[in-house]
């Protein structure tokens, strides 16, 4: 693997969603290195360093609970991020001591215009150095902790989404099955946000606060130890209150962000499939679909809001009897002549604020319970532990000939209901196979499990004799070119759509792949050529064209095993022709599993296998199968050069 700069730390980069819809595709291509790089691209020259990127080694199962994660996120910053974090901390604590100091000034300043006298100004022009000192430190401060937050924030926040999305890039496809991929996308976007605000909330209210505590708890003890005792008091009141309440706030934003990251995936949903829903007049059904989503949202929101009214009414009720009883004593100091003006001024404007900042944080740390809410619910998701994992120390897969065999291949998708029980084939290396069968005959799912996008249940998939459960699958993707049934592009430029195949590519390779695979002529009169984007999941060209990027992808890409999964099932007859000797050139020298419909289109291969109900019925050359008259036979017939029956049973029984 080669040195890159720092893959933890990509900016935000555009069109998140179509990295997760693409997941299956992308690792396929063994794509991960590819995306931190692009999301490279798009980031601030100020987070990059320089890190080995060895995934998936270095992608440990991420922490669910939002503490340990924020500390795991730390470890991955770089020493400079956390200098320049320490330093930004100093620098508020310095200006929240300066702030809560002006009031002992203007403190001090009443004092001096009770008792001067004649030598007012001589005596308050000194007070008002002392306060415009103050000011000018806490100004200072400010700057550059701002400063300083220019440069660290961008690398934490942009190391915390790369981390999650690193993880999310391995998760299986059952998962991205199991999930909406526009929720997906959300959670990586939105845990960054998180972390943002949960930083702010640290630095602008805790730390301040704790500031503020410490600087008047000094200032009152100057004047007498018993208001200083105070400040525990406004402590413990605060902190009874938080300890109180924190579950059950963060079981309201929790539920409210469950919500609302529901109707997130609902809307993506929706709007992804906004022709169907136009084709068929079903904008009534999906309004009323986002009707039901907002209303459960809603019901969390207004459920959280009435908690939160009662909260503030109680803490504002005990706030306000504990104030005033310090007041009170306080102006019981001063008719007794133990405090002076002066304090007494200082000591009003120091509770003022102390009450203030104390409202204030709680009303910070109410919304960070939001924020907690949402950073869990992202975490739980994107730390569902991998189904698919390599094992520790797994070497790589050596492909010297690429013979295939499926051995006693056991499989399902719902527990009960297998797909495969001991299927066994055996594909020798360099055998160009035909894949027959009725829809649902498991042809694609034996390509996944080859691929490793699930785990068999039983049984072992073994190239050149080496399983691939026990190998890397980095190795294993890199060494079979796939073109899936539904080619799906990157919202990107054709030119890279293409190379995705091999990052290395030049562009001389690009286009003589491309000219392979007979998709020169339409690139040609696209308006910019090459560049030309191809819009979100390639909805700009035509199925036929999206065909032929995705076969330039797997000539460019150049494994030892082929797979075509229906791969020119949308391509007109001319055009398929066209493309033929190019296929039959990617084929030579590779093991190659075509699944077709089109019967006619295997007729180049060494040899068919029919398959049905997971299970190999026939199995033998092109011309056998025909002369044998079995089921191959009368498709071959019923199908008359063109497609498959839905239903083989009845055909094939009469
Ligand atoms: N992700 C999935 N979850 C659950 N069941 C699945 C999933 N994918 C496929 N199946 C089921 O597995 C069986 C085999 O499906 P598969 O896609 O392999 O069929 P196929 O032979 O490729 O069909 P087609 O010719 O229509 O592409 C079918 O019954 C299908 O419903
Ligand atoms: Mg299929």
């Amino acid at each position: 693997m080669p040195n890159v700069t720092c893959p933890y730390s990509p900016c935000c980069f555009p069109g998140r969603q179509a990295y997760t819809a693409f997941l299956p595709s992308c690792m396929a291509n063994a794509g991960r290195e590819e995306e931190f790089r692009n999301s490279l691209e798009a980031g601030s020259p100020v987070m990059r360093h320089s890190i080995d990127l060895s995934l998936p080694k270095r992608i440990p199962r991420t922490p669910e609970k939002p503490l340990p994660f924020i500390r795991y996120v730390l470890q991955h910053c770089s020493p400079g991020m956390k200098w320049q974090a320490g330093a930004a901390y100093l620098f508020e604590i310095i200006s929240t001591a300066a702030d809560t100091l002006v009031t002992w000034a203007l403190g001090r300043i009443v004092g001096v215009i009770a008792t001067a006298g004649d030598r007012l100004w001589e005596k308050v022009t000194y007070e008002l150095l002392i306060l415009a000192g103050l000011w000018t430190l806490r100004n200072i401060s400010y700057r550059c902790r701002e400063y300083m937050e220019r440069h660290y924030v961008p690398e934490l926040l942009n190391t915390t989404r790369a981390l999650l999305f690193a993880r999310l890039i391995q998760q299986s496809q059952a998962f991205l099955h199991a999930n909406f991929a526009g929720v997906l996308a959300n959670h990586v976007r939105r845990a960054g946000d998180v972390i943002s605000g949960l930083r702010d909330k640290m630095q602008y209210s805790i730390i301040p606060l704790a500031v503020r505590f410490v600087t008047a708890g000094v200032l009152l003890w100057g004047i007498t130890p018993q208001f200083a005792l105070f400040i525990p008091g406004f402590l413990v009141v605060g902190a009874i209150c938080a300890v109180l309440t924190a579950p059950k706030w963060t079981m309201l934003s929790l539920q409210q962000a469950e919500k609302s990251s529901l109707l997130t995936g609902y809307i993506v949903d929706s709007t992804t499939n906004l022709s169907i829903v136009q084709q068929n007049v079903g904008w009534r059904e999906e309004l009323n679909r986002l009707d039901h989503a907002q209303d459960q949202m809603t019901q969390t929101f207004v459920n959280r809001l009435r908690w939160v009214s009662w909260f503030w009414g109680i803490f504002d009720t005990i706030m306000t009897f504990f104030l005033c009883g310090f007041m009170a004593l306080v102006v019981h100091g001063w008719q007794q002549g133990n405090v002076s003006t002066a304090q007494l001024a200082m000591t009003v404007g120091l509770s003022m604020n102390l009450f203030g900042a104390i409202a204030g944080t709680v009303n910070l740390l109410s919304s960070k319970f939001d924020d907690i809410g949402i950073l869990q619910e992202a975490l739980h998701k994107i730390s569902t532990p991998l189904s698919i994992l390599d094992k520790p120390g797994a070497p790589d897969l050596q492909v010297v000939q690429g013979a295939i065999d499926f051995r006693d291949v056991d499989f399902s998708y719902i527990p009960g209901q297998p797909v495969f029980e001991k299927l066994n084939l055996f594909i020798p290396a360099g055998q160009r196979v035909g894949l027959v069968g009725v829809s649902g005959a498991g042809k694609s799912t034996l390509c996944h499990l080859l691929l490793r996008a699930h785990d068999v249940t039983g049984g072992g998939i073994y190239i050149d004799g080496q399983n691939i459960a026990e190998v890397t699958q980095d190795s294993l993707h890199a060494s079979i070119s796939v073109i899936p049934q539904e080619p799906v592009l990157f919202h990107r430029t054709l030119g890279e759509n293409i190379r995705y195949g091999r990052l290395a590519a030049t562009p001389a390779e690009v286009e003589s792949a491309a000219r392979a695979a007979e998709a020169q002529n339409f690139i040609a009169t696209m308006p910019k050529g090459y560049d030309t984007l191809v819009g979100e999941r390639g909805v700009k060209l035509s199925g036929g064209q999206r065909q032929r990027i995705a076969i330039a992808r797997a000539i460019i890409k150049d494994a030892p095993v082929l797979v075509l999964d229906e791969a020119t099932s949308a391509l007109d007859s001319e055009t398929e022709k066209a493309i033929q000797s190019a296929m039959m050139h990617a084929m030579e020298g590779r093991t190659t599993v075509v699944i077709a419909h089109r019967l006619s289109t295997l007729s180049h291969m060494d040899r068919i296998v029919v398959m049905e109900h997971g299970r190999v019925i026939e199995d033998g050359s092109f011309e056998d199968l025909l002369a044998h008259g079995g089921v191959f036979a009368r498709l071959w017939k019923l199908q008359a050069g063109g497609f498959l029956p839905d239903a083989l049973p009845q055909a094939v029984g009469q």
